[in-house]
């Protein structure tokens, strides 16, 4: 068998771009260095520590019961047998980002693709693409919780559907993944806590996205984050907030899942930092700094 390869970004004079891939390999876990289970180790004790009381209960407890230590990089076979077990979802491990048609075909089948490589020691705190850490750290435990196990499954399924309407539906979708998967509040008897992974796997996003007077957090409405364009280059200026997770499940398994395209045609979108009459308004930002230009 070959040896998987690290496909990383490169760089080229319009910055760095994403090289993507489509190979399911095998995790080469004997080959991880000293470094590579420091790296881990490091953000593992430091990301637990922060999301003590900013992390969903849900994402906790799973971190616990998948038994992920800052010991070692975790065995995918280690964390297969109890992820099936829970929800019936598996990792595989990938070597770098993915096409989109081919990373929603593993989801609607209950693959969840994660990065077989972590990041260098002087990329602790950012790297541009996903590593195993994003990926494992951040992704993975949720989908332990049966609920957001089928609203990832739902939304895989979704989106190999949209991907025959063309390419205004699947830049709805992805705005979908960005604001829940990725960058989503919960709001809890406890106060709001973070669900979405983009948030997770980052230090100072952990903190600002609660805690920060700056960006705006407002409820979730389906078509509402369809619309909205947003950052990959800063911290969000706007987090939804979800009521739980039936609500996101409910929002992709409704029947009007597929017609909000037809109905969201040629809509325009709408800019990250605004803030709308008809949203429920959980913090208007005071956007102190924000960039004008920039939104995707
Ligand atoms: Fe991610």
């Amino acid at each position: 068998m070959t040896e998987p390869r690290r496909v990383e970004h490169q760089m080229t004079d319009k910055g760095y771009v994403p090289v993507y891939t489509t190979a399911v390999v095998e995790q080469p876990w004997a080959r991880y260095s000293e470094t590579d289970h420091a790296v881990w180790g490091q953000l593992f004790r430091r990301q637990r520590e922060i999301l003590r009381d900013r992390a969903c209960p849900e994402f906790l407890d799973a971190i616990d019961a998948l038994g992920m230590d800052d010991a070692r990089i975790p065995r995918f076979d280690d964390i297969n047998r109890l992820l099936l077990a829970a929800t019936g979802w598996k990792l595989i491990a990938v070597e770098g980002l993915l096409p989109e048609l081919t990373f929603f075909e593993h989801l609607a089948a209950r693959e969840f693709p994660v990065t077989w490589w972590i990041r260098r020691p002087d990329q602790i705190d950012y790297i541009a693409e996903p590593d195993l850490f994003h990926d494992l750290f951040g992704h993975v435990p949720l989908l332990m919780n049966p609920v957001f196990a089928d609203y990832m499954q739902a939304y895989g399924a979704g989106g190999v559907r949209a991907s025959t309407f063309g390419n205004e539906p699947l830049a709805n979708l992805t705005r979908l993944y960005w604001y829940t998967v990725e960058f989503g509040l919960i709001d809890t008897p406890q106060g709001l806590r973070i669900y979405g992974a983009g948030i997770l796997s980052s230090k100072g996003e952990s903190i600002h996205c609660l805690e920060s007077d700056v960006p705006n957090r407002i409820g979730f409405d389906v078509q509402r984050v369809m619309q909205t364009r947003y950052r990959i280059d800063s911290f969000q200026k706007t987090y939804f907030v979800i009521d739980g997770f039936e609500q996101l499940f409910k929002a992709t398994v409704d029947p009007d899942f597929g017609p909000i395209y037809y109905r969201m045609k040629g809509a325009e979108p709408i800019a990250a930092a605004s803030v709308l009459e008809s949203d429920r308004v959980f913090q208007h930002g005071s956007g102190i700094g924000w960039a004008s230009a920039g939104d995707v």
